[in-house]
């Protein structure tokens, strides 16, 4: 796979965010099937979701094919980009741990986290406002925002959080340490994004036992 991804490198930590053209003809059958599992599994998990809805995490697991299609679309970027993140050899082991769709209503917000002890973690956009009308201070409904790590600010470093608005078949991959959260989401239609986990294969294997 041939990918194009830039490295944002936010408060020196590899943000990348790359696209995944492909789910363009995929994303209203995708949008269908994770709205009909909501319905059936209307509690889903609870995680850093405040009202919104969190589904079981092994959905890299499932046996639905447009899920086995998006999995291994996730999964070629990712181990892609980590690869090169983190120099690693073609062979090295990169393993998807975790794969979970999130869908916020009207409120829900996702609040401030980190996805440790997973090296890398990421988000996928699959039906979200591209262009949310209303912005305070920098920030929109719905946004995507990052934490620093060391969060001193001015005038030792530059403002402690950075925010995107998200834009469907937009990937953000990110170390599982860096602290982030979900702004509140104020429109009538759900925002529904997938997130997952990588693991290194290698980092699992070197642990005593
Ligand atoms: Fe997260």
């Amino acid at each position: 796979m041939s990918i194009k991804a830039e490295n944002r490198l936010h408060f020196g930590v590899p943000i990348f965010e790359a696209s995944l053209p492909a789910l363009e003809s995929r994303r209203e059958e995708l949008v269908t099937t994770l709205l009909q599992m909501r319905d059936t599994d209307s509690q889903g998990i609870a995680r850093s979701n405040q009202r919104g809805w969190h589904s079981q995490d092994a959905l890299h697991k499932s046996e639905e094919p447009i899920l086995k299609w998006l999995t291994d679309q996730i999964y070629q970027l990712g181990s892609q980009l980590i690869r090169h993140s983190e120099g690693l050899p073609a062979d090295s082991s990169i393993l998807l741990g975790s794969l979970w769709a999130n869908v916020n209503d009207f409120g829900a917000w996702n609040a401030p986290h980190a996805h440790l002890p997973c090296e890398w973690s990421g988000v996928l956009y699959i039906d979200v406002n591209e262009d949310p009308q209303e912005k305070e201070n920098g920030i929109a409904p719905g946004d995507l925002m990052f934490f620093d790590p060391v969060p001193v600010g001015a005038p030792y470093r530059k403002s402690s959080t950075v925010s995107y608005t998200p834009k469907n078949g937009t990937l953000f991959l990110f170390p599982g340490y860096l602290m982030h959260m979900v702004a509140p989401h104020y429109d009538d239609k759900p925002r529904i994004s997938m997130a997952f986990n990588f693991r290194l294969g290698d980092v699992l294997n070197s642990f005593a036992r």
